[in-house]
Order: C-alpha cells, then structure tokens, then sequence
C-alpha cells in the first residue's frame, strides 16, 4: 500500500511517500480503506522525535492518530463492526508506527465508531482527535450551565470544537485569536478576545474587575498558561492540554487525550443535527503531508488540516 513514512526525524521533507505492507490485522481489530487522515500538531512533534521517551516508536514510522474510511476487512471477534462500514475514529496506539497517513490502517474496534453520514469521509477525519479533546478538557473543567469558561487558541483545531461543546453545555465562553479570526469566534457563539500580555485587562474590561472565569483551557502553553492561574476562580479548573507538568504545579489538570468510543458517537450525532460545525480550513492530498506539516507549524489555521487519501 501507498503510505506517508519517515525513515529519521526532522523537518517536514522527511515525511517520503513508500510503498509498503498492508498492516496485520488482529482478531479484534477492523482493516480501514482510509479516505482521510486528520493532521495533527502531535504529528508533528513524533516526526521531530519528540515523543520517543514516552511511547516506543518503529521506524518506518506512518504518522496519524486521527482517521475515516471504510471497513475492508473485520477480525473474527469484532462485533460491531462490517466490511462496508463507515467509520472514523482517534486510533493512537501503545507503539508508534502504523498511522493514517496510509491506503490503509489497522484499528481496535473499540476506538472506532460509525462515522456521521452528513460529513464526507475525508473532512470526518478531521473530528475525533480533536473533538474527543475538546470533550475531555471541557469535562475535566466540569464545564456546566452558566459558568463562564476561558478559552485559549479558540479557532484552532480543538479550540473551534470547544467553544461550540462548551456552549451546548450552557456555559458563557470568552476566546482568545488574533483579530482576523473575531468575527469568526462570534459566528461560533464566543466572545472574542486578544491574546497576548494584555489579555488579563481585556477580560476585566469584559467580566468586571473583581470577577474571575469558572474555568480555563488552555490549548497554548506558556503565557497563556501563565496568565491563567490569576484569571481563573479556582486552579483545579485550570486545564492545560499542552504543558502537563507546569499545570500541575499551578494546582490544575493535564489532559491527554483518551479513546471514546461512544463520545465520538455523540460528537457524530451533534454534527448530523447541525449542532457542531467541523471547521477545515485545508485539504491536501496524502502526498503533501510535509507541506501539510508545514502550514500546520505556521499555527494559524483555522480549525483543521486534513489529508486525502481517496
Ligand atoms: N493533550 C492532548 O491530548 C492534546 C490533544 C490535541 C492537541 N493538543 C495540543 O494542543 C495544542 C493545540 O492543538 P490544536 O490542534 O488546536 O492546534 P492548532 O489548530 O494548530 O492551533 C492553531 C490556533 O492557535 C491559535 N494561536 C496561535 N498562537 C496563539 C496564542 N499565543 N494564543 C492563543 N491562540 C493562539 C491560532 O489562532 P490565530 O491564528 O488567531 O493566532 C490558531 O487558530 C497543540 O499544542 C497540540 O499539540 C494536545
């Protein structure tokens, strides 16, 4: 099969189109035809090399943890699932080696569920790694009705999604973008914000001098972390999806991502009511994944990048 591999870590050129085996398949797991492999900033930092110190890497190394296609071929105890199926799924495993990036991929029925009929299969792919997040952390903040949520980087790829979830839940939500993408933030039911040094006035201004948020996410890091824990009520509702370990001496929580099968059944159910709007601001064809990473690295786009493969 036709696949995006590295063969070493580094910049984007590393990221050659091989030919290479079609993946085993196991008893419990389904064989995807993949029709599109959702980009993801993770994906970046495994071509880099950056997450070898925490799950093993294999290398050749087929990059994507995000993925919908059809069914081609089911294990013999998989029950859910046929050949012919829609499905997508977040589908990271305990080794990196057999991403999306691929004609085809090996997945775990348990991480998969039917795809929503109302999304093509390549623009599906770009919801389950970001959508599961976007659920995970507004959770973890206990995110309900009324409260007033921060959130940081609320166009880009989980951001887009949490303004939206957040507002279902009944929560007030304040994001941050650059000016360009205001207008858009309001379309998603979020009162936008500048963000940079000046943002913690910017929010008194908004909320009142002597009111702090209920909850934060932070999908950025650094400043906007640092800036949280003056911003926010108390800190066991700070959340941080990108600096663990700093977020945890602020008294707040890290979140990983996890698999969901039956939340990405909602998510699903959301998109076809028309409820959650998937943003996609790119498309590329699976051989231009390294100009795919490039634009991702920029750290502007607006919702998310995918690849297709069919
Ligand atoms: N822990 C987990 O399980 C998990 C899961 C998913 C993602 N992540 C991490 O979370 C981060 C966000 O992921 P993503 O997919 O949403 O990324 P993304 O789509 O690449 O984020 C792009 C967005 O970031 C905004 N942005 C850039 N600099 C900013 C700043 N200083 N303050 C506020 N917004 C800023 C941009 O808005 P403007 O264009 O308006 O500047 C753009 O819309 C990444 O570091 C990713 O690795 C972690």
């Amino acid at each position: 099969m036709r696949a995006i591999a590295l063969t070493e870590y580094g910049e984007p050129d590393v990221l050659t189109t091989h030919s290479l085996p079609e993946p085993l398949v196991c008893y419990d797991q389904v064989l995807i035809d993949v029709h599109g492999a959702g980009v993801n900033p993770v994906d970046t930092k495994i071509r880099q090399g950056f997450l070898q110190q925490l799950i093993p890497n294999n290398i050749p190394l087929i990059p994507g943890w995000e993925v919908a296609g059809i069914v081609a071929k089911v294990g013999t105890a998989v029950t859910q699932f046929r050949a012919g199926d829609k499905v997508y799924g977040y589908i990271r495993k305990d080794h990196i080696q057999d991403g999306a990036y691929a004609e085809q991929v090996a997945a775990d029925e348990l991480v998969l569920a039917h795809a929503p009929s109302s999304l093509d299969l390549v623009h599906a792919a770009a919801l389950p790694l970001a959508g599961l997040t976007a659920l995970q952390a507004l959770q973890a903040a206990q995110v309900s009705q009324d409260d007033v949520v921060l959130i940081h980087a609320a166009a880009g790829g989980v951001g887009h999604l949490a303004i939206q979830l957040a507002r279902i839940l009944g929560a007030r939500v304040i994001g941050t973008a650059s000016e360009r993408n205001h207008e858009y933030l309001r379309a998603l039911g979020a009162e936008p914000l500048r963000y940079g040094p000046e943002l913690p006035n910017e929010l008194k201004t908004l909320i009142g001098p002597a009111t702090k948020v209920d909850a934060v996410l932070d999908l950025v890091g650094g400043e906007a972390l640092e800036q949280s824990l003056g911003l926010v009520s108390t800190p066991g509702r700070l959340v941080s999806i990108v600096d663990g370990t700093r977020v945890r001496e602020l008294g707040g929580i890290h979140v990983f991502v996890r698999h969901g099968a039956e939340q990405l059944s909602w998510l699903g159910e959301l998109i076809d009511k028309g409820e959650l709007k998937l943003e996609v601001q790119h498309v590329f064809p699976l051989e231009e994944a390294a100009q795919a990473h490039r634009v991702l690295e920029e750290g502007h786009t607006r919702g998310k990048i995918v690849l297709k493969v069919r």
